[in-house]
């Protein structure tokens, strides 16, 4: 679809956060940008501390109290119930306002862990009806029966019994269903999952992951998927932002990122993806770690760890360099200036590879 006829749904413009902490601050988003369209993906992808939770955080005023939002600004788009559109910045409203008018009802939250947003002296039934009771005053009737549906909707058979369960009657994976129902319970626009699956065993998060794309494709809801496993991304994302020390280092489209990375950080995430073909092998893991964001320094804040570094990297922060519409790299290495580096040729082999896998299954489809 040409880019004028999505509607935008979310719009994270030059986002930066600090942290007061008895060290010093700690610089944790430095200045990131995101777009969303409605009925789409964008799985945002970095490894833990890049700052994935704060950004969405921030959209929900769910922030910790020693949080400073220094600029910029979250955009966020819906209809009301009479149809006539609307657009919120998200940074600008209070706690309160969020909470009565977009958590949960316009913006709602998977976590990782669904013991930590269930409530264990509730029963299943209480925790789903609730939200649709407070924010839509419905009466307790019609909440019991959308909730019969809603269950049903995420796959739990003998809804009506379920109900009267409390969550340490189900397993894990019926646990993340319930949240998911709860999710959806006020009609949400965005979903935000943050690593939804990974306190699941594999064949339940595959069910899991295959439950949340069926229910965006039907109801056409937005979503962000949060995850440092690009395995996962693979099966959900229309979009792709990775993250590095608070930043958005490279953005694409689902085929740019897997199979036209540009940035160094990015090859090494892919590299470290463990192969589907030859079992547990993976080409390479990024030496190092993550800076610490309590004392900055100048320069590109992968370059400690970026075997391509050139000695523009210490002094300067690189731009987003555009490859296409959609794809953008924060690398000194695409300045026209910068010496040819071509992506390590094990990580080419696996990409062809990948490539080939893609079409076979498509072939088959
Ligand atoms: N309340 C807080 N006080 C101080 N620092 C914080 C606070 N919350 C988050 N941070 C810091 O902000 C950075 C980003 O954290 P965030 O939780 O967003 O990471 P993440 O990308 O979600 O990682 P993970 O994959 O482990 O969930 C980290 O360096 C973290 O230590
Ligand atoms: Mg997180």
């Amino acid at each position: 679809m040409p880019e004028n006829t999505k509607e935008q749904v979310l719009s994270v413009r030059d986002l930066d956060i600090t942290f007061k902490t008895t060290a010093g601050p700690v610089h944790a988003i430095r200045g990131v940008n995101i777009d969303l369209y409605k009925g789409e993906t964008v799985a945002l992808v970095g490894e833990s501390g890049s700052g994935k939770s704060v950004t969405m955080k921030a959209a929900m005023g769910i922030l910790a109290k020693n949080a400073t939002v220094n600029s910029g600004s979250i955009q966020f788009s819906y209809h009301h119930a009479d149809g006539s559109p609307e657009t919120v910045d998200l940074l600008q409203k209070d706690k309160k306002w969020i909470r009565r008018h977009i958590n949960g009802k316009r913006i709602a939250m998977v976590f990782q862990d669904p013991m930590t947003s269930l409530d264990p002296t509730m029963t299943i039934g209480k925790q789903i009806m609730e939200g649709m009771l407070w924010h839509f005053k419905m009466p307790k009737a019609e909440a019991y029966k959308k909730a019969l549906e809603l269950l049903e909707e995420v796959g739990i058979t003998d809804a009506e019994k379920r109900m009267k369960n409390y969550p340490h009657q189900l397993s894990g994976g019926m646990r993340q269903r319930v949240v998911i129902a709860i999710a959806l319970s006020c009609d949400p626009d965005l979903l935000i999952c943050d690593e939804p699956t990974t306190a699941l065993d594999v064949t339940i998060q595959a069910k899991i992951l295959e439950l949340i794309r069926s229910i965006q494709k039907e109801r056409g809801i937005s979503v962000i998927y949060i995850t440092h496993d690009l395995g996962v991304v693979a099966k959900v994302a229309d979009y792709v932002d990775v993250m590095y020390a608070g930043k958005i280092v490279e953005t694409g489209t689902i085929d740019e990122i897997f199979y036209d990375p540009k940035h160094p950080y990015t090859w090494g995430l892919l590299s470290a993806m463990p192969d589907l073909d030859t079992a547990d092998d993976r080409l390479y893991t990024i030496p190092g770690s993550p800076p610490n964001l309590l004392h900055e320094k100048p320069g590109d804040a992968f370059a400690p760890r970026n075997r391509f570094a050139l000695n523009i990297d210490d002094k300067a922060e690189p731009p987003m360099f555009k490859l296409s519409d959609t794809h953008y790299a924060a690398t000194w290495l695409l300045d026209p200036r910068a010496p040819k580096v071509e992506m390590p040729p094990e990580l080419k082999e696996r990409i062809a590879r990948m490539r080939t896998e893609a079409k076979k299954i498509e072939e088959a489809e």
